[in-house]
């Protein structure tokens, strides 16, 4: 069925582009253009809008406060969002098998801060904090806190949630599902983390380009977001990345991303086989 509000125009998408872009990093190509339509549609129904411009137009009368509320949602509905448990999990095995071992023997002040940026729906988050968990002989009478961050409100009240069924939970292994989770009451296909991983993970509302970045952090976890940016705002993020970790630290960046030309303040580094950056010495 032909949907009541058609495509955006070029012009249309310029203009929205443009806005994502700066508000949120999000470089999108021209040809991301359906893509785009689809996505912006479901704030035009929402919001009873008809038409792309009629929507433009209302995002910039809009007073400040609920202007910056309404980009909140459009960028809700224009980020990407796909993740799962243990995604990658060459990356979790050199977390418990290397890093928080390693952690564990230099931290004097016994606290273990991580941070899940981008964390999207908080698979990426309960998985690290499943293998702390598993860890937490090394970690007797420490602070743990793992703090999981997102630009998309819904997908931080999702993980709140932290119901997951099908696909999300397909590499969870056996034993962990059986431990870590309890099948929902009516629905067994629906697996809820349970409460002891839940607490471990705080979720909040972070934009890497104009929220305050958190402190001291041991583990930064940026998987698959660095894509979605153009060259100046990889460098910018991974600047601020080197200022809020700490010396000892570990930085685990996606698959099919590199720091390569990006950064000279970090150094790659193979753990097990999983591709790691570590910070260099501060100058
Ligand atoms: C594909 S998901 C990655 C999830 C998880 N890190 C993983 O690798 O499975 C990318 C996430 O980045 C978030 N994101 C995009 N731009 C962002 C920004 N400027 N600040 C913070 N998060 C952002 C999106 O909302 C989305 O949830």
């Amino acid at each position: 069925m032909e949907p009541t509000i058609k495509r955006l125009t070029e012009e249309e998408f310029n203009r929205f582009a443009k806005l994502i872009y700066d508000e949120s990093g999000i470089f999108l190509k021209d040809t991301k253009i359906t893509l785009l339509s689809n996505r912006l549609r479901k704030r035009l129904q929402a919001l009873d809008i008809a038409e792309f411009s009629d929507y433009y137009n209302y995002l910039q009368s809009l007073p400040s406060k609920e202007k910056a509320l309404e980009y909140e949602k459009m960028l809700d509905v224009v980020s990407t969002n796909e993740t799962f448990f243990f995604r990658n999990e060459r990356h979790f095995d050199a977390l418990s098998q290397v890093c928080l071992q390693e952690i564990a023997k230099v931290k004097t002040d016994r606290t273990l801060r991580i941070w899940s940026s981008a964390c999207s729906t908080g698979e990426e988050p309960y998985t690290i904090a499943i293998c702390v968990k598993e860890s937490m002989h090394l970690f007797s009478g420490w602070d743990i806190e793992i703090l999981a961050t997102d630009i998309a409100p819904s997908v931080i009240q999702f993980a709140n949630i932290a119901e997951y069924s099908g696909r999300r939970i397909e590499k969870v292994p056996t034993e962990i599902l059986k431990k870590y989770f309890t099948q929902k009451k009516g629905d067994p296909s629906v697996y809820v983390v349970n409460d002891d991983i839940k607490k471990m993970v705080t979720f909040y509302y972070h934009n890497f380009f104009k929220s305050v970045f958190p402190k001291d952090i041991d583990i930064i976890f940026c998987r698959n977001v660095m894509i979605y940016f153009d060259k100046r705002h990889q460098v910018e993020l991974v600047a601020k990345f080197y200022q809020c970790i700490l010396d000892h630290g570990y930085l685990f960046i996606g698959h099919s991303e590199t720091l390569h030309s990006i950064s000279e303040d970090f150094s790659y580094r193979k753990i097990l086989e999983a591709p790691v950056y570590v910070p260099n010495p501060r100058r």
